[in-house]
Order: structure tokens, then sequence, then C-alpha cells
């Protein structure tokens, strides 16, 4: 298949670029297009078998569902049984925004996106261009983020094209993402609602609506590889093995990390790191670098670490040594991201 790239301003988006889009998706095909988050891949959420195709491009598990894009909040109402007073206070409170809620799905929805559950994940975007793409094409889009399935997700269009060129129909090019990752995943079927996914939105602001949420069993215990059957697959994995340091106070994680380094490359191998820049700077110089930024900027770092993880597609490595943050705002889901891109191997002393 041919993909076409098309550049489109995220500010005011060209409606006959738009216009273009919303007819591939409304006739089953795949558009990439960025949001404030990620890029996602979109297809008609009404439609199963263009639903289908999301999975086959992107090589992901069927029973792994996808979330619907809709925009405006009134369009919730035919996909899901029932909108629950803390769904109604969360969507007030950050829609449009990087916030997907999960509620009870109606029938309308196809069993392509929700992998078969009785539940279906609903986001409102901020960004101008998603927004005037769903608009346009008049359905809900179901759209995962638009890398091959168990790789870092894209906040470029380029990154986009290197996992799907040859995958999907048309790539729209809007320039990097704001948030530069995932939304948070809140499922508001449980008596309490429980956080499924951190991402845009910060626990700490979901508690402030809210005033109690649950922590999914997954990241009660974020260090420890989860055991349930939805978390089996890799995640975020960059294109070498990963060592994530993460050494709690009063251990040093610069140190240990300046450890593991000197002892890789003692071992003859290429090493990559992925650290702030406060630690780059004491690095010996045949370490290939790539700084996800001051310490203390955790919204440059969220916006940065996926680049940073796709940055060894490029120059290769045999292994890659990450430096983790603070685990508090922002910094919960920065966290979840490089446990998962390290697949679960930490050095915490
Ligand atoms: O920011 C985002 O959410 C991006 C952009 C494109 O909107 N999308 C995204 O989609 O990250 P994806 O498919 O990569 O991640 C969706 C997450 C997955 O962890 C999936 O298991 C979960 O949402 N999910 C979807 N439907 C669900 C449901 N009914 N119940 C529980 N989890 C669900
Ligand atoms: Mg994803």
């Amino acid at each position: 298949m041919n993909t076409s790239l098309v550049t489109i301003d995220p500010v005011q988006p060209d409606q006959a670029v738009i216009d273009q889009a919303a007819r591939v998706i409304r006739d089953g095909g795949l558009v990439a297009f960025p949001t404030e988050t990620v890029y996602g891949l979109g297809a008609n959420g009404f439609d199963d078998a263009a639903a289908r195709r999301i999975f086959a491009a992107k090589g992901r598990p069927v029973d792994n569902p996808l979330i619907l894009h809709i925009a405006e909040p009134e369009a919730i109402r035919p996909l899901v049984r029932q909108v629950p007073a803390n769904a109604r206070a969360l969507i007030r409170a950050f829609w449009p925004g990087p916030l997907t809620v999960v509620l009870e799905r109606s029938p309308s929805v196809p069993d392509a996106v929700t992998g078969g559950l009785d539940t279906v994940a609903i986001r409102l975007p901020r960004s101008v261009i998603a927004r005037s793409l769903i608009q346009a094409a008049g359905v809900p889009v179901a759209a995962p983020s638009a890398n091959a399935s168990g790789r870092p997700s894209p906040t470029t269009a380029q990154a986009v094209w290197q996992d799907l060129a040859g995958r999907v129909e048309l790539i729209l090019d809007g320039g990097p993402c704001e948030v530069g990752l995932e939304s948070t995943v809140v499922d508001c079927t449980t008596p309490v609602p429980t956080l499924l996914r951190p991402g845009g939105i910060t626990r700490e602001m979901l508690l402030a609506v809210l005033g109690e949420l649950e922590l999914d069993r997954n990241l009660s215990d974020q260090a420890s590889a989860p055991r349930s059957p939805g978390m089996k697959y890799t995640h975020y994995a960059p294109a070498a093995p990963m060592l994530l340091i993460d050494a709690l106070p009063p251990a040093d994680t610069p140190g240990l990390l300046l450890r593991e380094v000197h002892a890789a490359l003692a071992a003859g191998k290429r090493v990559g790191a992925v650290t702030s820049a406060e630690t780059a700077r004491l690095l010996p110089a045949a370490v290939q670098a790539a700084v996800y930024g001051p310490r203390d900027d955790q919204a440059q770092i969220a916006g940065r670490i996926y680049s940073c993880l796709r940055q060894f597609d490029h120059s290769p490595v045999d292994v890659i040594i990450g430096e983790a943050v603070a685990e508090t705002g922002m910094g919960l889901a920065i966290m979840n991201r490089l446990r998962k891109a390290a697949g679960y191997q930490i050095i915490s002393r």
C-alpha cells in the first residue's frame, strides 16, 4: 500500500486536508493523526472491519481494546449505557484533554473495538487536528497509539512513518505532540473509580476532583512485573535491552548508573544512556546519551521520553541504561513507561 504523508497546521488545520482524511476513515481506511498526547492510528469506530485493520497494521494482540475518540461530550451518549456521576465530574474537569474514561458499552460499539469486553474506553482530545478530523468523519474514531505493537509510542509523524509506512493510507504530520505520554485511563465502572494507566492527567489532579481513587493492581506494585493476562505483552521497548536504575534516597541513582555504565563499557559493550541533563554531564564520552531534560522539569521529560527511547533505532547500542525520575505528578506515568520499556529489569541498590 502507498502511504501518503501530508503536513497540516496544528493551530488552523487546512479543511481540505481534514476532509480528505475524514473520507479515508469513512471509507474504512486508516489515518494516523496527531493528538496532544501521542499520534493515534484512526479508523471508523462503528466499522468492525476497519477496526480489525488497526490490529493487523500494528501487529496488536486482538484482546487489547481500543479507545473511541469523540469531538464533543454529547457524542458519548450512544456509546455507553450510562454516564455515572463520577465520570461526569471527570469529563467536566478534564475534557477536552488527555483523559480516557472506561464505561459500560452500548450494543452499538463493535466487538473489535472492545476486544469483546462489556466496557468501552472513550476520550475527547484537546488537539484541534484530532477534533476536526473526528467532526468531519462524523463517527467516533477508534485509535490506539500509532506505533508498531511493543514499540515506544510515536510523538512525531516521522516516528509513525518508521513503524507504519506501507500499512496505512495516510499520515497527517502536525508536528511534535504537546504532552508526549498517552492519556490517563480511569475505569468508572467500579464503585470507586480505578486508575488503570497513569498519563497526561496526574493522580493528584484526579484525586482533587474525585476525592478517592483506587490504583489498578499493576500500579499498586509498579516495580514488579504484572501477572494479569492483558499485561503479558512487551511495551515501549527500545532497539536494545534496557536496564533501569531506580535507587531510593539516600541511595545515589546517578552513582549507581555510572557504575553500570563503566561495567558495560569494560565488557566491551556499546552503551546508550537515557538520563537527566544533570547525570548526562557525568557520562564518559564513549556513551551515547539521550537526554530527557532537567530532573525537575517533568513536562519536558514527558515530552521527550519516547523520542529518547527511539534514538537508539538510528544509532545501535548493545545495552541502554536508564535513569529513574521522582514518582510524583507526571513522574508516575513516566516511571510506568520506563519500567515497561526496561521489561522490569531494574537495579535499585
Ligand atoms: O493518549 C492516548 O490515549 C492515545 C491517543 C492516540 O489517544 N491512545 C492510546 O491508545 O494510547 P492505546 O491503544 O495505545 O492504549 C489504550 C489503553 C490500553 O492500555 C488498553 O488496554 C486500555 O486503554 N483500554 C482500552 N479499552 C479498555 C477497556 N474497555 N477497559 C480497560 N482498558 C481499556
Ligand atoms: Mg499504545
